[in-house]
């Protein structure tokens, strides 16, 4: 009886309608406003694309990332990294130069980040990034994508506001492969790492 009592008091919450210029899920995933899957939904400054039941990123370049989760109240998303290309150090954006967004896109890549950067050039070395022998980069080459990047160069970074907040450049005779941790903490085990890449978004003025 008190179990019945329960749910007749919760239901209507759970019910609560959401607002009307949201897109449906995508899959299981929810497509908060201003997200925009549709003419139909969302603001179209937002668009994100709903391909076979993900819910996915298009950079400026033109390469596809599925996003990880979604964040309404922090306007933030987290995408996945590309893959590490099987039997290469290779990211699968590679020939696209890596991940991009447009400057004037109302997206950018936020400050808690912390991206790793294998198989880069000597040139490298004259950057401010972290490619010592302690680099937390190292510890990622022992996991299993990152195997293939084994005793190459590799550098880490925090990317924040110092450095451009639209893309990840990786090129042959550059990097040629990358990784990117969320809120990443170098003490905790690599299991323990976050993958992804958060990104952020001005709200609408509406
Ligand atoms: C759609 O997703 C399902 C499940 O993840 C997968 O098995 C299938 O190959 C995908 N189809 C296409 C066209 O990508
Ligand atoms: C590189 O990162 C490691 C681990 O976080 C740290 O111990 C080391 O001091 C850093 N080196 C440089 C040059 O920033
Ligand atoms: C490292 O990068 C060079 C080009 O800069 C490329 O030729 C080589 O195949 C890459 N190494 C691996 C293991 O993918
Ligand atoms: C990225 O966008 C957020 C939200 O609009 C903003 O607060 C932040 O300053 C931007 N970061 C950079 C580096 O432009």
């Amino acid at each position: 009886m008190n179990t019945l009592v329960l749910f007749l008091f919760l239901f209507p919450f759970s019910c609560v309608s959401s607002s009307p210029n949201n897109c449906p899920k995508c899959g299981i995933m929810d497509v908060p406003y201003p997200l925009s899957t549709s003419d139909n939904c969302g603001n179209p400054n937002y668009k994100v694309y709903c391909k076979n039941e993900t819910l996915e990123f298009l950079s400026s370049v033109g390469f596809y990332y599925k996003i990880l989760n979604i964040n309404p109240h922090t306007s933030s998303l987290i995408i996945s990294p590309p893959f590490i290309q099987k039997h290469s150090c290779q990211s699968s954006d590679l020939s696209l130069g890596g991940f991009k967004i447009d400057e004037n896109s109302p997206f950018n890549i936020s400050s808690r980040n912390t991206v790793m950067l294998f198989n880069c050039s000597e040139n490298i070395l004259l950057s401010p990034l972290n490619c010592s022998s302690s680099s937390p980069c190292r510890r990622f080459e022992e996991a299993n994508e990152g195997r293939n990047c084994k005793n190459t160069l590799c550098c880490s970074y925090l990317k924040d506001s110092s450095m451009t907040s639209h893309r990840i450049r990786i090129r042959n005779q550059g990097c040629t492969a990358y990784i990117s941790f969320v809120d990443f903490k170098a003490e905790e085990s690599i299991n323990a790492w976050r993958y992804g890449i958060e990104l952020q978004w001005t709200p609408p003025n509406n």
